[in-house]
């Protein structure tokens, strides 16, 4: 294959000794794979075709004239740090394996994807992750999606006028199952954070040579290989150079108040008082709200968020093997494993997510976490994290428990948590907290090579 997927130095796009083939892969890549896309203001859209002639004509046309490729988006990025000229908005298209039926292509064709779980689509891998009936789905999410479109901006307005167009656009025989609103939310130092009020989004696999440069890297090297995320496009006119990835998108709701609640009444039982009550939440995510990982320090504070970690010092008395991030991510092994996250927040709420508000005064529902991630495989990415580590309380060491955060399933298990950080004293058997996020539907998609879309 012409593009060594496999090479673990980090991506030099802009440098003058760029491989034509490596080239022509960045001019064919759809953008916020290997490099985050703002998406300040996200809308998602899902469609469904029903007109195979008419349906490529649709993805043929939005491929045409509004979506860009890697290369111009990480152009647009590097202008911006030089010069502040804004860049345009991103386009992303996604197909589900009954939209590839739809749009004409064979049971052959479908082969040619070596992801099974892709194949299956999500609906039939609920067993497998421990996921909600799909008759408590979201409706939109219990019927058959063919396509996702993703419009971002770091404004509404071009993503407002981009869905309008998009819409407006849809061919008689299409329909749009259902949308989704993604806006960001931000700390008071600029960070993105969740809807429990914590910095999310800041670890990540990174591909590109500038992301890399600027990271620290004495613990914990944030560079992997561009097969963490890509695979050849199997229905591309030219697969070794036209590369895809595989788009997992999930509609997570948070109950915030419940959350908040949580981390009140572990604080309270952990006798944690004053400036120590803020480590019970990190001790069920891995990271104090402010992005601080509890590996590291008993108290929130000290600047930039830190990635350059490893849990390899910590037995579990500082963050537990539990914490939601030393779960998805535990750093001394399973980096194959680690995908790149997309993820934006959705839901209007009135309280501001980083003060410290009563439990009362927090959402309990219709708020929570749009979870997108780019896999090269999605059973031994995505799936593999949620089940074969957020839902399984024996993983690392026994009886540590289900991912606070995302664990789904019954947490029938005691567990303990530090009482003091850094000290073998263990709480007394506890019971694990309960599920707050729920998932509420949600689907597997391939996101083509731009080669493909535009030979449709
Ligand atoms: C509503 C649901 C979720 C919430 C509130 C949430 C929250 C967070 C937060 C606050 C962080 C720390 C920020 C960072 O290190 O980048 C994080 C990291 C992470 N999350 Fe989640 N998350 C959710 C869903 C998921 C799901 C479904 C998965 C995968 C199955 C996942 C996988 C990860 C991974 C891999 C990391 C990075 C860990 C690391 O590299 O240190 N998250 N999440």
């Amino acid at each position: 294959m012409p593009v060594d997927l496999t090479n673990e130095r980090p991506l030099a796009w802009d440098s003058a000794t760029l491989d034509a083939d490596t080239k022509k892969m960045l001019d064919n890549l759809q953008p916020n794979i290997l490099r985050a896309h703002v998406r300040e203001y996200l809308s998602v859209l899902f469609v469904r075709f029903n007109d195979v002639a008419e349906g490529r004509r649709y993805l043929r046309k939005i491929a045409d004239t509004k979506m860009k490729s890697a290369l111009r988006h990480l152009q647009e990025v590097r202008d911006f740090a030089n010069a502040r000229r804004r860049g345009t908005p991103y386009v992303g298209i996604g197909i589900s394996k009954a939209g590839y039926r739809d749009l004409g292509h064979s049971v052959d064709d479908m082969r040619k994807f070596g992801d099974l779980v892709f194949r299956d689509g999500m609906k039939r891998r609920i067993g497998e992750v421990s996921d909600p009936p799909v008759e408590e789905w979201d409706r939109c999410y219990q019927r058959e999606i063919h396509a996702v479109i993703l419009i971002g901006d770091s404004e509404r307005e071009p993503v407002e006028a981009l869905r309008k167009e998009f819409l407006r656009d849809l061919p008689g025989s299409a329909r749009v199952l259902g949308e989704e609103t993604g806006q960001g939310m931000r700390n008071p130092a600029g960070d993105g954070i969740e809807h429990f009020g914590y910095v999310d989004g800041r670890s990540q696999p990174l591909f590109v040579k500038d992301e890399v440069d600027k990271e620290p890297k004495k613990h914990w090297n944030p560079a992997f290989p561009l097969s963490n995320v890509l695979v050849a496009d199997p229905l591309a006119p030219d697969p070794d150079r036209h590369f895809g990835s595989y788009f997992v998108f999930r509609k997570l709701e948070q109950n915030v108040r419940a959350f908040k609640e949580i981390e009140q009444n572990l604080a309270d039982s952990l006798g944690l008082a004053d400036g120590d009550r803020d480590r019970a939440g990190a001790l069920l995510v891995g990271r104090f709200k402010d992005g601080t990982p509890v590996t590291l320090k008993a108290k929130a504070g000290g600047g930039t968020v830190v990635n350059d970690f490893t849990f390899e010092a910590d037995e579990g008395s500082k963050c537990p093997f539990s914490g939601h991030i030393r779960k998805t991510n535990p750093r001394s092994f399973g980096r194959d494993v680690l995908m790149a996250r997309r993820g934006q927040t959705y839901g209007r709420r009135s309280d501001d997510p980083w003060d410290d508000s009563p439990p009362e005064a927090r959402p309990s529902g219709e708020v929570g976490l749009l979870f997108m991630a780019f896999n090269s495989s999605l059973i031994s990415q995505f799936e593999f994290t949620q089940q074969s580590w957020a839902n399984a309380p024996d993983f690392e060491a026994p009886s540590t428990g289900h991912d606070p955060v995302i664990g789904q399933g019954d947490r029938e298990i005691k567990v303990v948590f530090p009482k003091v950080w850094g000290k073998p004293g263990m709480s007394p058997p506890h019971r694990q907290v309960a599920q707050t996020v729920t998932m509420k539907g949600g689907e597997y998609f391939f996101m083509p090579s731009l080669a493909y879309l535009r030979a449709l």
